[in-house]
């Protein structure tokens, strides 16, 4: 029996929020998106810019994002999907806000991303610090440009939760 999963996602240019419908339409549960207070334009998002937005964020480690205050109500779940796209090879840090803003205690993250060709490289341990130390947090799938949310759909249906 499946134990009940919530899918929290952020998506900047909607790559992950395809993979998150694949997934809670695949595993059940319910969806939950992680918006930010301010909205990531596009030049927001240009990484050739080493001023942009994006690239700050991701060279300061210490940079949280706000995000909406909404409540995902994490208690009620004892799975938590936590999708996002790679930002220079890890999770961007509005996915340290919102690991910061609940309580994770005891329960089980599955992460998963999208992204142009890298892996999930050290995106673990740059989340670890965020959440308390009976949360465990596991590397589930990363797709790549080449794949499709039916990847993730596939995927999905191996798990055991
Ligand atoms: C600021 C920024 C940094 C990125 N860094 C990487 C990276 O290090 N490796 C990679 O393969 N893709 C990288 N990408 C590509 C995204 O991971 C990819 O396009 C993703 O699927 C976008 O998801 P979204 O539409 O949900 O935001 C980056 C994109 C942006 C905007």
């Amino acid at each position: 029996m499946m134990s009940k999963a919530l899918v929290a996602y952020f998506s900047a240019s909607g790559v992950t929020k395809k993979a998150a419908q694949a997934l809670v339409e695949t595993i059940g549960g319910d969806l939950y998106e992680i918006i930010p207070e301010v909205l990531y334009s596009e030049a927001d998002l240009d990484w050739r810019n080493e001023n942009s937005r994006s690239s700050l964020e991701m060279k300061d480690k210490s940079s949280r994002p706000a995000i909406v205050k909404t409540d995902a109500n994490v208690k009620d779940y004892d799975v938590i999907f936590v999708g996002f796209p790679i930002w220079w090879y890890i999770a961007p840090t509005i996915i340290n806000t919102f690991l910061e803003s609940y309580d994770f205690s005891g329960k089980t993250i599955i992460l998963f991303a999208t992204a142009g060709s890298s892996g999930f490289g050290k995106t673990v341990d740059n989340l670890k610090g965020s959440v308390c130390d009976t949360a465990v947090i596991k590397e589930g799938i990363r797709i790549t440009s080449k794949q499709s949310p039916a990847d993730i759909a596939k995927w999905a249906k191996g798990l055991k939760l």
